[in-house]
């Protein structure tokens, strides 16, 4: 972490620990996407309905745009109880949780209703849960869309025009096996660098959903946006459980339903905002290729069957997704 963000991180973390024993309680919510993105219009709607339902005895603050470090940063510094809440993608968050890695199965949902059945249901309840022993007690989900590969070198038309391109990824093993598995070489990254890696041609591509492509900037450089969606991998909002545990069983239900409230919003603002992000891509000369999606599937078939081999006490999970 750079010398200035570690001289604003440790002002915040002393501010945060004398803030925590006096009320009114100010939770430090911390992410990595800019404030155009659908994920901060939903972390504020929490901001607010918290401020309301408390009376303003307990409210959020909220660091937007990495500035409190990547995710992986972020997490850890909720384990120690430095911040309380953030942001993250779960597949981030997999490399805390293992139960997480099973949402990130590339093609793993069918559709939408298929993935909120299960977000939204037991399975996603008892995954949210697992992070407790973890410190990183699972709030709800937020809709993260489908993430799709872009380019700036050249269009991905099939799998094979994969071969010999670096493609970032999140940090974490199944992204990688993932890229690998249909044939490029998947390079980890925080979010953060990657602008700056795409301009340089340190990698020559990434994958996100539409929003992210857009509201990064990513599509000034990357010119091209392979529809192939493999991944639904959603986003989570996380508390430290050294907060939790310090709030009262009203606060605890506030802050619940404050988090579920601001999921329903955030799935308004994702549906905007993906109409939205594809018409700037678009208008700005990205070529949008709607490629045969079960050519990448079948592809990445073998990451599954890895991972099913990796982690045999997890395939129940992923059969109960599967047969939902
Ligand atoms: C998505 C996701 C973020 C994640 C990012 C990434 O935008 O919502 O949580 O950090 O992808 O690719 O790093």
């Amino acid at each position: 972490m750079m010398g200035k963000t570690f001289l604003l991180l440790l002002i915040l973390i002393l501010n945060q620990a004398c803030a925590s024993d006096s009320k009114p309680q100010l939770l430090y919510l911390a992410h990595n996407m800019p404030q155009s993105h659908p994920v901060h219009q939903g972390i504020l709607e929490m901001q607010q309905s918290l401020e309301t339902k408390s009376g303003g005895t307990l409210r959020i603050k909220v660091f937007s745009d990495g500035q409190l470090g990547s995710e992986r940063e972020v997490l850890e510094l909720l384990q120690i109880g430095s911040i309380a809440i953030t942001k993250v993608s779960a597949a981030t968050l997999s490399n805390f949780v293992p139960e997480y890695h099973v949402l990130g199965i590339p093609f793993l949902f069918r559709d939408e209703l298929h993935k909120f059945e299960v977000l939204e249901g037991e399975i996603g309840k008892s995954i949210l849960e697992k992070g407790n022993k973890y410190w990183l007690r699972g709030l709800c989900f937020y809709d993260a869309g489908s993430r799709s590969f872009y380019t700036s070198t050249k269009a991905i038309r099939s799998p094979e025009d994969l071969k010999g391109m670096k493609i970032r990824v999140m940090n974490n093993q199944m992204s990688i096996n993932m890229v690998k598995a249909m044939g490029g070489s998947g390079t980890p990254m925080a979010f953060s660098e990657l602008y700056t890696a795409l301009q340089q041609g340190v990698v020559d591509g990434a994958e996100n959903n539409p929003p992210s492509f857009v509201e990064s900037n990513h599509y000034e450089v990357c010119k091209y946006y392979t529809l192939d969606e493999h991944s639904g991998v959603p986003d989570v909002l996380v508390i430290s459980t050294k907060y939790w545990s310090r709030l009262s069983e009203q606060e605890k239900e506030w802050l619940l339903e404050a988090s579920v409230e601001s999921a329903e919003a955030q799935k308004k603002y994702w549906k905007k905002s993906v109409e939205r992000s594809m018409k700037v891509a678009l208008d700005n000369g990205v070529e949008v290729i709607v490629p045969d999606k079960s050519l990448f599937a079948e592809q990445a078939m073998t990451v599954k069957e890895d991972f099913k081999r990796d982690y045999p006490e997890l395939v129940d999970l992923v059969n109960q997704i599967e047969s939902k």
